[in-house]
């Protein structure tokens, strides 16, 4: 647990803190150390009330669910996959706006998606998010052997080890740049603020103006 009187945030470096960055300054809150020069892993704010840890992005719903965190900032992919362990361990009351983009079902150019499903044939897919393709799948009554994968998803056309990803899309220059192509939306993602449920009762005094603050910034961003 965080010391008493001391909120704990937590954050995965790149994009989620780069866009939580704004959300803190509306919140009055100043971020003293870059986690990108720096080897720190507990920020100091300007607030004494209030540290961030930094951790990777598929791990800041572990840290909030068991309480070493009161509070994170995670993409709707990462807790889609990790509510499939841990159902109802979560409060995730704020849709944040950030780190926008879309989950995708994406194969490489040339390769006929959809005549392979008309086919009936077996398809195998790379993926990171093995809870969204395998429900995706099944809604639409594909056949799909499923392989886990931890980054670079994009690459497991290109060499044989897939016929298709489902993977991130926002820009599409990963597609474009390998010679894939999306073919089928699974969801919209963007990140949401979590908290830990026990924090919300017993911190929730300390809490609630940063969610209130977090709250307002994302509707007027
Ligand atoms: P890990 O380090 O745990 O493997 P990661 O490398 O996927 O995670 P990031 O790339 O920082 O971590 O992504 C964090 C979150 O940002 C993702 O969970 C997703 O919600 C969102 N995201 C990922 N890629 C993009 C993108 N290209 N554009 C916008 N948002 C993205
Ligand atoms: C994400 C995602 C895609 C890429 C898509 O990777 O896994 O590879 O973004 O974005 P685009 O459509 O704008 O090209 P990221 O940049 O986070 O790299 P990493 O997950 O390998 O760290």
């Amino acid at each position: 647990m965080s010391p008493a009187n001391i909120l704990t945030l937590a954050l995965s470096k790149g994009r989620i803190f780069e866009e939580t960055l704004p959300l803190l300054e509306a919140a009055g809150v100043e971020v003293k150390d870059d986690p990108e020069s720096s080897r720190k892993l507990i920020l100091e704010t300007s607030r004494p009330d209030l540290r961030i840890i930094i951790v990777r992005a598929t791990d800041v719903p572990t840290y909030v669910q068991y309480g070493a965190a009161d509070f994170g900032i995670a993409g709707r992919d990462v807790l889609y996959e990790h509510t499939a362990s841990h159902p109802g361990g979560l409060y995730q009351p704020i849709d944040l706006n950030i780190a926008r983009c879309r989950l995708c079902v994406a194969v490489r150019e040339g390769f006929d998606y959809h005549a392979a499903v008309r086919q009936g044939s077996r398809l195998r897919v790379a993926t990171k998010y093995i809870r969204a393709a395998r429900e995706h799948f099944a809604e639409k009554g594909v056949h799909v052997d499923l392989i886990k994968l931890y980054g670079s998803m994009e690459l497991a056309p290109l060499v044989g080890l897939a016929d298709a990803i489902v993977d991130l899309v926002s820009t599409g220059n990963t597609l474009k740049a390998n010679n894939l192509v999306a073919v089928e939306d699974v969801a919209d993602i963007s990140s949401r603020m979590i908290v830990n449920r026990a924090a919300l009762k017993t911190r929730g005094l300390l809490l609630r103006p940063f969610l209130d603050a977090f709250s307002r910034a994302s509707t007027e961003a």
